[in-house]
C-alpha cells in the first residue's frame, strides 16, 4: 500500500497584490499557519512577488509557487519566464495550464512542455484541469477532463509523481462563488487519479480541488477521499480566511 498522501494547500493570488503588499500579507500568514504539521502550504504570488514572498516566508514551512513557467530554457520568449529565473527568484513550484492560461491561448501542447521542463528544473507542477458550464452539462465532464490529463501528462513519467499535482478547477466554479459539491468534486478528482494512474501510481499522486474555496467549504470538500487539499483564488488573499482552509485540512 502506498503512504497516505500529504495534503497541500495552495494559494493563487492571481494578479493582486505588489511585492511590498505580498511581503506584509506572507508575514501576517507565517504568523497565523505556524509549523503546519502534517500538509504542504504554498502561495502563489505575481511574478514580480516572487522573491519578496520567499523573503518574508524564509524559516516558515510556507512555500511559494509561480502562477506560470515557460518551457523553454531561455532564449527570444519576449515576457516569458523560465524554471531557472522562478527558481533563481525563490519559487520551489508553478501552476501550470490554469483555465485563466488556457483562456489566454496556452495550449495542451504548451502545458505538456511546461509541465516536463518544470519537473525537469525541480519545480513542482501543480497541472490545472478542469470544464466549462457548457461541458457540464452536455454530459461531457469525464471525457473532457481525461484528453486534458492525458495531454498535459504526454511527457510526463512514472518517476514524476512526487513532483506532480494535479487541481481539478472546474471554469464554473472559479470566483463565481458557485462550488462544486462534495459529489461533484469528489466524482472529478477520482477521474482525473484513475486517467493520471496510466503514467504514474495513482494512488501516491495528489489531486486538488479548486473553485470557490472558503473557510465555510473547505473542510467537506477535502474529506472526500479522492481530495487531497486545496487550490484557493479569492479566499487567499486575506491571510486569515487562507489560514483557516489550512486550519481545515490538517
Ligand atoms: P476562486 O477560489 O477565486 O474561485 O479561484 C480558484 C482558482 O482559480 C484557483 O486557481
Amino acid at each position: 500500500m502506498s503512504a497516505p498522501r500529504r495534503p497541500l494547500v495552495a494559494g493563487n493570488w492571481k494578479m493582486h497584490k505588489t511585492a511590498g503588499e505580498a511581503r506584509d500579507a506572507c508575514a501576517a500568514l507565517a504568523a497565523l499557519v505556524g509549523g503546519a504539521p502534517g500538509i504542504d502550504v504554498a502561495v502563489c504570488p505575481p511574478f514580480t512577488a516572487l522573491q519578496a514572498a520567499s523573503e518574508a516566508l524564509a524559516g516558515s514551512p510556507i512555500a511559494v509557487y509561480a502562477q506560470n513557467v515557460h518551457e523553454a530554457d531561455q532564449g527570444a520568449h519576449t515576457g516569458e519566464i523560465s524554471a531557472a529565473m522562478l527558481r533563481d527568484a525563490g519559487a520551489a513550484g508553478a501552476l501550470v495550464g490554469h483555465s485563466e492560461r488556457r483562456a489566454a491561448g496556452d495550449t495542451d501542447d504548451q502545458v505538456a512542455a511546461r509541465v516536463r521542463a518544470g519537473i525537469d528544473a525541480g519545480l513542482l507542477i501543480v497541472m490545472c484541469c478542469g470544464e466549462s458550464l457548457d461541458t457540464r452539462r452536455a454530459g461531457d465532464t469525464q471525457a473532457w477532463v481525461t484528453r486534458q490529463v492525458r495531454a498535459g501528462l504526454s511527457q510526463a513519467t512514472a518517476a514524476d509523481v512526487d513532483r506532480l499535482v494535479i487541481a481539478y478547477e472546474p471554469i464554473w466554479a472559479i470566483g463565481t462563488g458557485e462550488t462544486a459539491t462534495p459529489e461533484q468534486a469528489q466524482e472529478a478528482c477520482a477521474i482525473v487519479r484513475a486517467v493520471a494512474g496510466e503514467v504514474v501510481d495513482g494512488q501516491a499522486l495528489r489531486v486538488l480541488y479548486g473553485g470557490s474555496v472558503n473557510p465555510a467549504n473547505a473542510a467537506e470538500l477535502m474529506a472526500c477521499p479522492d481530495v487531497d487539499g486545496a487550490l484557493v483564488g479569492g479566499a487567499s488573499l486575506d491571510p486569515e480566511s487562507f489560514a483557516a482552509i489550512v486550519a481545515a485540512a490538517s
